[in-house]
């Protein structure tokens, strides 16, 4: 097979592009995610469309931020991109495209890349979580990606890490990915200034000024000024994150964890309290430590990933 397509589709935006064998993006667009099921088939169609005018394609791999059924054609549900229920999702981007179709959820398709071509390379037993809007994860064992039997393994955001906690997207109750995701972070981040806004005072003039002019981003860029409140936004999410991996290497013994998605940007901010947090509790639980390395492949791995799954 030569070049296919691979389109990740996030909870804000759709990033489609041309990808060779080796991994390498030819050409690429971006348009933001609509909110109607059939508006982002169109916005899907309309990108493969524009990216196949002058070039020969085999397939489109599709990334989606949901639960894929093991059939790899239909979005069962998805927490946090439009009203995606049973979605035939493959079929309808099929028929507007004229091209064969896989569809694999986003956190799967970017640690697929992470694993062929990025920080997981030389790994077999790998897990990926990508810390974005929510939390997306993925289990590579002995090499391969583990789907399970409906095809929704992989889905740590949605473990219940708080009896009774916060409301998460996909109808439960302390989730993951209300503890440590990027929506996480910015939320800590606004309960913090708004107890302590003198401290707050770098984080709160990248936005109006108020807690809920904070955004995601802002966070980071405080952080990087030593924002006390944005560091301590960071701790926050960063000592839900290395609990919650500690669990999971309970499980699932891997050899390395990567971590991406944008929050993964911040690096050291994000891994430093990450790590001290997954030690603590690995050691006092008398298990070895897995390597723990930061994406390589930044907001492409999940179209990457996807274009190379549309070749198997
Ligand atoms: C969804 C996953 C997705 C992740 C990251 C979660 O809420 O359940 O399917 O991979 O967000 O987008
Ligand atoms: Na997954
Ligand atoms: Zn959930």
């Amino acid at each position: 097979m030569g070049l296919t397509i691979g389109v990740d589709i996030g909870g804000t935006k759709i990033l489609a592009g041309v990808v060779d064998a080796a991994g390498v993006v030819l050409d690429r667009v971006k348009v933001p995610t609509p909110t109607d099921p059939a508006a982002v088939a169109e916005a899907i169609g309309d990108a493969v469309r524009h990216l196949v005018r002058d070039r020969e394609v085999d397939a489109v791999g599709l990334g989606a931020a949901g639960f894929i059924a093991a059939d790899r054609a239909t979005v069962m549900f998805s927490a946090n991109v439009s009203a995606w229920v049973d979605e035939p999702l493959r079929d309808r981007i099929q028929n507007l495209v004229g091209l064969p179709v896989v569809v694999e959820n986003d956190a799967n398709a970017a640690a697929w890349a992470e694993v062929r071509f990025g920080a997981g390379a030389g790994h077999d037993d790998v897990v990926c979580l990508t810390i974005g809007t929510g939390i997306g994860g993925a289990i590579v064992q002995e090499g391969r990606l583990v789907r399970g039997r409906h095809g929704i393994a992989g889905e740590p955001g949605h473990m219940r890490v708080v009896p009774d906690g916060l409301l998460c997207g996909c109808g439960n109750y302390g989730c993951w990915e209300q503890y440590a995701s990027g929506n996480a972070l910015t939320r800590f981040a606004r309960e913090r200034a708004a107890g302590e806004p003198r401290a707050a005072e770098k984080l709160l003039a990248f936005g109006d000024g108020t807690p809920d002019g904070i955004r995601g981003p802002h966070v980071t860029q405080a952080a990087r000024l030593d924002d006390p409140i944005a560091l301590a936004a960071f701790r926050d999410i960063g000592e839900w994150l290395g609990q919650g991996m500690a669990d999971l290497a309970a499980i699932l013994d891997p050899g390395a964890f990567v971590l991406g998605g944008g929050v993964s940007e911040a690096g050291e901010l994000l891994l430093e309290p990450t790590l001290s947090a997954y030690h603590r509790v690995l050691t006092r639980g008398h298990r070895p430590a897995a390597e723990v390395v930061v994406a390589t492949l930044g907001p492409e791995a999940g179209l990457v990933g996807a274009a190379d799954l549309a070749r198997l």
